[in-house]
């Protein structure tokens, strides 16, 4: 038996995941406490049920995560029989390692925390970095969305166009575009100088007179989609940009950033549920025939090879 459970950071992209499964979300409870502790409480029975737990860790990223732990954790002592949890975007995976000497690894704290919640296995989509899935005792299935954004720009996109991504850590993401798209490919090369503020050293290929769609895991302060922006523009390219990410966190000026640039389409996933701007040409893609198709297959025992990141 299948069941399907939902925490609140993205309830639509559920129930959407729920009906392509031709089923329902489980009953579930999430309350706070005078003292603003979270209660939850599942429901309905999971006893003996594979069950998979849907929640990004998108902002508030503490409190999504503390609330898929729990629910984890009640259903584990509620005898589910599997617990897959479903992350389609998962929070604290930039701090993956120590950038100075005295910083914890944040990634690894929350791998480790999903094993001791009870859960066997994730499914994930378009990590920070492939490299993650070490992090993580449990398997760990990484999806991708770059097969639909790419079907989803492709009718737009002219042979003029190149798939630039705006740092090193995007290449991969960037190549796989291309490739689907039968594009050339540019690398910004980015320094981070704070959390909001990026700096460009140099691009690497060819970008000038060209129209570019600029590839990206996650758009968090819109700082690097800017600075990118700007580097090509002064290198030449034509300045139209389409934006795409599979992760539209959109915070701090975000908004105010991408609006000051020369942007036709910003095309994200629905993996967040934040509200997206009526400043931006956004198109939202949803995730929920992806991530359906690998529960059903999870579900089924059949394989997901078609449905994984590009290596
Ligand atoms: C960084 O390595 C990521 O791939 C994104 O480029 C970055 O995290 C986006 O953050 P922001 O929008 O704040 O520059």
């Amino acid at each position: 038996m299948l069941k399907l459970l939902a925490g609140s950071a993205n309830e639509p992209l559920a129930e959407s995941v729920a009906s392509r499964l031709s089923t329902r979300l489980a009953d579930r409870e999430l309350r706070r406490f005078p003292d603003g502790e979270l209660h939850v409480e599942v429901r309905e029975s999971v006893r003996g049920a594979d069950t998979y737990l849907l929640q990004p860790t998108g902002p508030p990223t503490d409190a999504n995560l503390l609330e898929l732990l729990m629910l984890a954790d009640a259903c584990r002592r509620a005898g589910a029989a599997r617990l897959t949890a479903v992350v389609p975007y998962l929070g604290y995976a930039r701090q993956d390692r120590r950038a100075t000497g005295r910083e914890p690894v944040v990634a690894r704290l929350v791998a480790d925390l999903a094993r001791a919640a009870g859960i066997d296995r994730a499914i994930a989509v378009d990590l920070h970095s492939a490299a993650l899935e070490g992090f993580f005792a449990m398997p760990l299935e990484h999806l991708s969305a770059v097969p639909t954004l790419a079907a989803a720009v492709q009718a737009q996109v002219g042979r003029d166009a190149v798939v630039v991504a705006p740092d090193l850590g995007a290449a991969r993401l960037a190549d796989y575009f291309g490739e689907l798209l039968g594009l050339p490919v540019a690398i910004v090369h980015k320094i981070r100088r704070s959390g909001q503020t990026v700096g460009v050293r140099r691009i690497t290929g060819d970008v000038q007179r060209r129209t570019p769609v600029i590839v990206d895991d996650m758009i968090s302060t819109g700082g690097t989609i800017e600075a990118a922006a700007q580097a090509l523009l002064t290198a030449g390219c034509s300045p139209t940009l389409t934006v795409v990410a599979s992760h539209a966190l959109l915070v701090g000026s975000a908004v105010d950033r991408l609006a000051s640039l020369p942007l036709q389409r910003l095309v994200v996933t629905d993996s967040l549920s934040s509200a997206c701007s009526g400043r931006l040409p956004v198109e939202v893609v949803g995730l929920a025939p992806l991530l359906a198709d690998a529960i059903g297959r999870l579900y089924r025992n059949e394989s997901l090879d078609s449905l994984i990141a590009h290596r």
